[in-house]
């Protein structure tokens, strides 16, 4: 198994533990720091819907709160099976933490990679 599909797999295991009791579509994501460590994340829905976050930003809080400085790729997985990719949101916070990383998105069969500066050409900064 490659660094990627074993990452990919950290983000199906992630989703399982989805709060999505609204939507009922449950995302998991794992991220990997240059130290070798991984963060998972799952999104954790509110009833009022835009306190709700994502999985990619959960992943991406937990590794950040913990000191992490680089990181180096990001997988994400749905329980739709088919290749789920970031939100509009989410990639603006890969911008910010990750501007030189790798987005892994997978249907359980292939994986497909991208530079986060593919799926955010031109982000926001100051
Ligand atoms: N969601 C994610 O966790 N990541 C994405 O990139 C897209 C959307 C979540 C947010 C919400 O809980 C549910 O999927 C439906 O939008």
């Amino acid at each position: 198994m490659t660094e990627d599909e074993m990452l990919y797999k950290k983000a199906e295991e992630a989703l399982k533990t989805a709060y999505a009791p609204y939507s009922n579509f449950k995302v998991g994501a794992a991220v990997l720091s240059a130290s070798g460590k991984i963060y998972t994340g799952c999104n954790v829905e509110n009833a009022s819907y835009p306190a709700s976050i994502c999985a990619e930003r959960t992943a991406i809080v937990k590794a950040v709160s913990e000191g992490e400085k680089e990181l180096t790729k990001i997988a994400v997985a749905s329980c739709r099976g088919d290749f789920t990719y970031p939100c509009g949101v989410c990639r603006q916070v890969l911008s910010e933490f990750m501007k030189n990383a790798f987005v892994i998105v997978g249907n359980g069969k292939e994986i497909k990679k991208f530079k986060v500066c593919e799926l955010l050409p031109h982000s926001f900064t100051l």
